[in-house]
């Protein structure tokens, strides 16, 4: 069987084809940095429009790259995410379902995140803990099997990746900030400036980065008031990444101890961090999975994997699904129905 998986939930248009036995035969995606950068933001209606604009030819140039001409099933982001985004990718998904009469599947985009590690030949077994960290959304998983999630932890305010796209804008950085930052951090001294480490030392698995965020505002305002601030941004970067990174890194080793579980997947845009890769392989006792760079930040393959995975919730095309809010542990095992459970 042939899938092909489309995603349009915020910035990227991402297709992709994913045989169930040959593996990913092809894969294309158009970045919108460009189109946002001007905005430091992702703006919604701009996002959408360019969807549109891009979709319909990479699918063509998808389907060419596979060599076929058509698929045996379509999977599409159905949320969460940007709804205008994902009308877009759920109507050409529905659309193109009908045209060529084969069934589409809904993708949640977190578990899409969750499930790009199946894209690589170490693939993890199950079960293991997944930290999946993105620009919307920081969250610490039980996963039992496919479908068979149990949320352990999530942000109390800003998603990580927003912690590190916010304290980008005020170190000066473009949108998106999460790799700028890094980049600058790899100047700077991590150990000048002491910055929190949010909740570490609290019971449960929360996160919470509003607190550390407001910190980095206070240092770079103290900095540009004694006139140090050029001097200082590499340093003030470095010691922010380390106190997020130390952060997962601490919550993630407690959760796994507490579930007496010996993989850890880390998955999402926040993912390609070096540092929060090789922190977390360096001070977990078990095994660490990560998706390939390419695939940690939004694509079109993690999708058609994760469609292909769910073969089983594949339905006609008549239902255009698109939600801004899908909480990921209502998800359940392929072919059960929500309600069943
Ligand atoms: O998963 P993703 O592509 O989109 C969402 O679903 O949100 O994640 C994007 C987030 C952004 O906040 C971006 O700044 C962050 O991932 N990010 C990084 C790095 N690469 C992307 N953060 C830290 N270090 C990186 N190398
Ligand atoms: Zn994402």
């Amino acid at each position: 069987m042939n899938v092909l998986g489309i995603e349009t939930s915020c910035d990227e248009t991402g297709v992709a084809v994913f045989s169930t036995e040959k593996g990913l035969i092809a894969d294309v995606l158009h970045s919108q940095i460009d189109l946002h950068a001007m905005y430091g933001g992702v703006v919604p209606e701009i996002a959408s429009r360019d969807h549109i604009r891009c979709l319909l030819p990479l699918v063509e140039q998808v389907l060419g790259e596979a060599g076929i001409e058509k698929p045996d099933a379509i999977a599409y982001t159905a949320g969460p995410g940007l709804v205008g985004a994902l009308m877009v990718g759920s109507g050409m998904a529905n659309g193109l379902g009908l045209a060529w009469n084969c069934p589409v599947v809904p993708v949640h985009h977190m578990e899409g995140h969750l499930l790009a590690p199946m894209l690589e030949e170490s693939a993890p077994e199950y079960p293991f803990l997944a930290l999946l960290v993105s620009g919307g959304h920081t969250m610490l998983i039980a996963v039992a099997g496919l479908g068979d999630y149990r949320v352990l932890g999530t942000t109390r305010d800003d998603a990580v990746g927003e912690a590190f796209d916010k304290s980008a804008k005020l170190l000066g950085l473009g949108y998106p900030g999460g790799p700028a930052l890094a980049a600058l951090a790899e100047d700077g001294d991590d150990t000048s400036v002491e910055f929190p480490r949010p909740m570490l030392n609290r019971a449960g698995f929360d996160f919470s980065f509003s607190g550390l965020k407001t910190a980095v505002m206070l240092e770079v305002r103290r900095v540009q008031e004694d006139g140090s601030y050029d001097s200082c941004r590499a340093d003030i970067a470095a010691s922010f990444q380390r106190a997020a990174v130390d952060t997962l890194v601490g919550r993630s080793l407690q959760a796994a101890a507490h579930e007496q579980l010996e993989r850890i997947v880390v998955a999402g845009g926040v993912g390609a961090n070096k540092l929060l890769r090789s922190e977390m392989a360096e001070r977990f006792d078990g095994q660490v999975y990560y998706p390939r760079l390419a695939y940690c930040t939004d694509n079109g393959a993690m999708i058609a994997v994760a469609g292909a995975l769910r073969l089983a919730d594949a339905q006609s095309a008549a239902e255009i699904r698109a939600q801004a809010r899908w909480a990921l542990d209502t998800l359940s095992r392929p072919g059960e129905s929500a309600a069943a459970r």
